[in-house]
């Protein structure tokens, strides 16, 4: 803080000024807590914060602290260009720096939608003060002709029913209104319920947080716990983030995300927050969990159900229950105790089916698998809890897009060369390429194989997929295209192996063919003119390392491992 030269001053100065505001001696000789808004009109899923931070201050205030409400940018999913990937780093930056501009001894981050909850965390971890994660809670599910919907698994499923002509124009305008019927965040397991979970399991959260609907009262009340939670770090200092965020945390984290069938998007996000706290996610060892942990739970894209009833089957600490042999439940938890003492116990669990036990799992391993080969140098993921087993094993010939734009303009053209068991790429689609590593992974089925009756084709790509998504769609092929990556050299016709029982996916050519074309190679991307834009191409690290910054990572991360565009 500015002193100065004389801190009695300064004190004197910042306390003229907040009495501005109407606070009075008595109010500000408090322990302080800070509380993030990123209450905005573009981000509809955050629409109950402000409710939710009048619990916080509730909270606070019940346990003696003061409450100080202050905003950062909000990114919502659909309304961010270009991606909302992009602006990750940012909110991320202006969490960190702006509990670090403000006296305050705790602070509670409010939060959920995709990009927020990573954001904040690992704003917070960087700036090390006590630190309680909000989140704002999943929807509540819709309906339509007796059918359960939800966003956005539903959302992609009817629109693909539209685009094949089975569903019209009136039918899908009316389903528009109810694929997200209340404030709150997606509702089925994608980044949101994914990363929210992934805050409960690491302890930064109170018990139940991930879970329970957004419009309920007992989310409210569990935002009112959360303040009188922060009074009490507040005043006792500890626990920082980076004493949860801790090596046995992140791997439980890791179990955790392979049992929920979780979104790949939070295994950027978790190998972001590792960066924060010095540490690195191995993705070898994120494939060798998801060979022993199966999915358990039974949420769309990977199974049936929505977050509601995820939070009726006991939520986190029932799931903590099934997967006690493959944790470390000594690791701590923010208010206190450990993991342990969030594990729910056997005397209050109740049958269920949405929260499988061990011994019936929904799927026999977990969602996502690590593949290698030489299209993908440092890896590429795919959910195959949310894939076709029929594809798991598939030889085709590519069909290459060259941008989301290219993409755009051809993939529904009626003379595109393209079959059903062809391999669809898309590239230059990565952390720099597009930029941002936009959510295009999911490339849609051309529309003459979807009138066809084809619903899923094996597709490639250095970008990333929506965790609401199904389909077999191997993504964040590292390095990407446009930093040198192999995916670059692929043409159309050259013929592709997806083996994910082995783990690989590989171009069949041979290495001096390749070593040739990459001699040929040009890049595709050019370095923008100004401003954060710049800024961000110049400094992402790539998928496997968290699409982080080099420079806000704990121990400055290597990005010059990879070729320069
Ligand atoms: Fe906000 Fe899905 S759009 S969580
Ligand atoms: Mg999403």
């Amino acid at each position: 803080m500015t002193s100065y030269g004389d801190a009695a001053f300064s004190l004197f100065l910042r306390k003229a000024f907040i009495k501005a505001a109407g606070y009075s001696d008595d109010a500000l000789d408090r322990p302080i807590v800070g509380i993030v808004n990123t209450t905005s009109d573009y981000n509809p899923c955050h629409g109950n914060a402000p409710q939710l931070i009048e619990a916080v201050k509730r909270g606070v205030m019940l346990s003696g602290a003061l409450p100080m409400v202050f905003p950062t940018i909000s990114i919502h999913e659909s309304f961010a260009h270009p991606t909302s990937m992009v602006l990750r780093n940012l909110m991320a930056m202006d969490t960190e720096e702006m509990i670090r501009a403000q006296p305050m001894d705790a602070v509670v981050v409010v939060g959920g939608c995709d990009k927020t909850l990573p954001a904040q965390i690992m704003g917070a971890i960087s700036a090390d003060l006590p630190t309680v994660v909000v989140p704002v809670g999943p929807m509540v599910v819709g309906h339509h002709k007796g059918e359960t919907l939800g966003a956005c698994t539903d959302c992609r499923r009817l629109w693909s029913g539209h685009r094949a002509g089975e569903i019209d124009a009136a039918e899908i305008e009316l389903v528009n209104g109810r694929l997200a019927p209340s404030v709150g965040t997606c509702m089925v397991m994608g980044t949101a319920s994914t990363m929210a979970i992934i805050a409960e399991t690491i302890g930064l959260t109170v018990p139940y947080a991930a879970s329970i609907p957004a419009p309920l009262a007992e989310r409210v009340r569990s935002a009112e716990a959360s303040g009188r939670v922060a009074a009490a770090l507040a005043v006792s200092g500890r626990p920082f983030p980076s004493e949860l965020v801790t090596p046995a945390a992140l791997r439980n984290a890791m179990v955790v995300m392979q049992a929920i069938g979780g979104s790949t998007n939070g295994i950027i996000h978790l190998a972001a927050i590792a960066g924060r706290a010095g540490h690195a996610i191995d993705l070898a060892e994120f494939d060798r969990i998801g060979r022993e942990v199966p999915v358990l739970v039974d949420l769309k894209p990977s199974g049936e159900h929505y977050m509601e009833h995820f939070h009726e089957a006991g939520g986190v600490p029932r799931l903590l229950a099934e997967l006690t042999g493959f944790l470390d439940l000594t690791v701590p938890v923010i208010g206190g105790g450990t993991l342990a003492d969030r594990v729910m116990k056997r005397e209050h669990m109740h049958d269920q089916h949405v929260i499988r036990p061990l011994g019936q799992p929904l799927k026999a391993q977990g969602a996502m698998a690590v593949l290698s080969g030489n299209l993908c140098p440092r890896g590429a993921v795919i959910k195959h809890s949310a894939a076709s087993p029929a594809l798991m094993q598939h030889t085709g010939r590519a069909v290459v897009f060259e941008s989301v734009a290219d993409l755009a303009e051809r993939i529904d053209d009626p003379d595109l060369d393209v079959a059903a068991d062809d391999v669809l790429v898309l590239r230059n689609a990565g952390p720099k390429g597009a930029p941002g590593m936009p959510e295009a992974g999911y490339i849609p089925i051309p529309k003459k194989l979807a009138a066809e009756g084809v619903k899923d084709m094996v597709r490639l790509s250095d970008a990333r997929m929506s965790g609401t998504a199904f389909g077999t769609v191997i993504l964040h092929v590292s390095p990407e295209a446009a930093a040198g990556g192999p995916l670059a050299l692929v043409r159309n016709g050259d013929r592709i192996r997806l083996d994910v029982a082995g783990r690989r996916i590989d171009v069949l050519i041979d290495d001096a063919e390749l070593a040739r074309r990459a001699a040929a190679a040009r890049p595709a991307v050019e370095r923008p003119e100004r401003g954060y834009a710049q800024l961000y191409h110049d400094h992402v690290l790539q998928a496997d390392q968290g699409c982080d910054f080099d420079f806000l990572t704990a121990t400055p991360a290597a990005a010059d491992d990879i070729e320069e565009a």
